[in-house]
């Protein structure tokens, strides 16, 4: 192992050091926590070399942001994670600012290859300062990295006319079926916010603008980041994470949010044509997915499970800030984007399952037997009657005497809402979110994963998600549940293995 500048030796110690010393029953079992410090994006999701790769914006010396590094881990199965030391370090003067996300591509000689994201501050004639953000390339074996030396592979003078050069990044790499490769990255346009363009060259390392795949025109959000493209199935499919969003109906609530664009993408123009557009997950926390397409042909995503809104002072400082979401296998069902908790998930299922049949009539009841904060639980909820549908249905968990986090529906609003205002956090940000889901006359399914720190819902076989990070402290295990009306409930709850 060896570290290719004295900035990222000096991390890849820290990390050893202190990382190392965090204990595993402090940190999720399958949700990817930083080494050490801070954690954002998700970075080269890749499959390399017999396994999956996966690096992040990382700050290893503090649980805040701060200069980014690329943090690195690796895992056979996306649920087991082994910590490999730090990959890249703002070492240059063109990243002296942050090495910011970006992707990842396995090249003909075997070597892999990431592009992302080089930030230097530029002093401008007034004194202000302001960044600029240009293409980097680095080359390496799956542990360490050798920065090209003529990098940047892409600067402010490769942008279209109103391109801003302070917003220009965020690179995902794919290779071309004629042995070329392709490239998109976000920029800001001066008067019409986000825009997705596209570059192509012949080996990687030189680059050619070839156009705007997409242009926001200040739609959906201003400045858009993180993109990804793929083809799944028979459609297209482009996810962007934008900043400043406008909240539509009961969409785009989150300030920063991560939504799918489905329509189609025609390679010949380089032009991308929507048909439909709606958020990625409607929970508090999800940002920055990435998506991987795995060796059987899954096309598996990944998030950020935190969201730019609800980042403040943690009120218990933890070694460690930000974690992943589960991975999850994407598809696509009546023309609708359907996310599914990875299946290998199945295989930490531990204990004999619990199987009731609960009726519920407006009191809060739990069953022994059903608790815990790792946690894969299935909920098939509907009317006893369908001649009366009840006015609510409500689970409680990581509860204790004091605090909860819960998921209730109601059936004649069709709203799903999620609410961890109780769970504990003592920080005036959002801690409720609704979503508008679909039901037949009250009767709906909830598969609910919680992982000590988080919980990720997923509706009606992953018709949609909600998730969201809860702080509860990890003793609060109670799981409750509460109709408003009459009520039956299968539940199938299975205990996850703790590692
Ligand atoms: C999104 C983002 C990216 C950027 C990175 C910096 O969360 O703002 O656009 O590359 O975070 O850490």
């Amino acid at each position: 192992m060896k570290a290719s500048s004295e900035l990222l030796e000096k991390a890849r110690i820290y990390e050893a050091e202190t990382g190392g010393a965090i204990g595993g029953a402090d940190r999720p079992s399958f949700h990817l926590t930083p080494y050490t410090g801070w954690m954002n994006d998700p970075n080269g999701f890749s499959y390399y070399r017999g396994k999956y790769h996966l690096f992040y914006q990382y700050h290893p010396y503090d649980s805040h942001w701060g200069p980014m590094h690329w943090g690195h881990a690796v895992s056979k199965d996306l649920l087991t994670w082994k910590h490999l030391p730090a990959a890249l370090a703002p070492d240059q003067p063109y990243d002296s600012a942050g090495c910011f996300s970006g992707s990842a591509l396995t090249m003909p000689d075997g070597k892999q290859l990431l592009i992302y994201t080089g930030v230097q501050k530029e002093t401008l004639p007034d004194g202000m300062t302001r960044d600029i953000q240009r293409q980097c390339v680095a080359v390496g074996d799956g542990m360490d990295y050798e920065k090209y030396a003529e990098n940047p592979v892409l600067n402010e003078n490769d942008l279209p006319q109103g391109g801003q050069p302070a917003d220009f990044r965020d690179p995902k790499i794919f290779p071309e079926p004629d042995g070329t490769y392709s490239m998109i990255a976000v920029n800001r346009d001066k008067t019409e916010g986000g825009q997705v363009l596209r570059f192509l060259s012949s080996d990687a390392f030189h680059w050619e603008y070839a156009g705007k795949v997409i242009e926001n025109h200040n739609r959906l959000g201003l400045m858009w980041e993180c993109p990804d493209l793929f083809h799944l199935q028979d459609t297209d499919v482009l996810l962007i994470s934008a900043q400043e969003m406008l909240p539509e109906g009961l969409e785009y609530h989150n300030g920063f949010g991560n939504f799918c664009i489905l329509g189609r993408f025609d390679k010949a123009s380089g032009k991308f044509t929507e048909e439909t557009s709606y958020s990625l997950d409607y929970g508090i926390d999800f940002y920055a997915a990435q998506t991987v397409l795995a060796p059987d042909g899954r096309r598996i995503m990944i998030g950020w499970l935190q969201n730019w809104d609800t980042v403040l002072p943690p009120q218990i400082e933890r070694p460690w800030f930000g974690q992943m979401s589960l991975p999850r296998e994407l598809s696509i069902r009546d023309g609708r984007l359907i996310q599914t908790p990875i299946r290998e998930l199945e295989k930490y299922r531990t204990g004999a399952p619990m199987e009731r049949l609960l009726s519920l009539s407006n009191e809060e009841t739990e069953v022994d037997g059903i608790s815990g904060r790792h946690v894969d639980m299935e909920l098939l909820i509907e009317p006893a009657d369908v001649d009366q549908i009840y006015h609510k249905f409500t689970v409680r968990f990581a509860k204790n005497d004091r605090f909860y986090t819960s998921v209730s529906f109601r059936p004649r609003e069709s709203v799903l809402r999620i609410d961890r205002k109780f769970s504990g956090s003592r920080r005036g940000i959002i801690h409720q979110r609704r979503a508008s889901v679909r039901h037949i006359n009250g009767k709906i399914k909830l598969r609910l994963i919680l992982d000590l720190y988080s919980v990720e819902i997923f509706v009606n076989d992953g018709e949609q998600v909600l998730s969201a990070v809860i702080v509860t402290e990890k003793e609060a295990e109670r799981i409750s549940f509460f109709a408003d009306g009459d009520v039956n409930v299968k539940v199938l709850k299975y205990a996850l293995k703790q590692q």
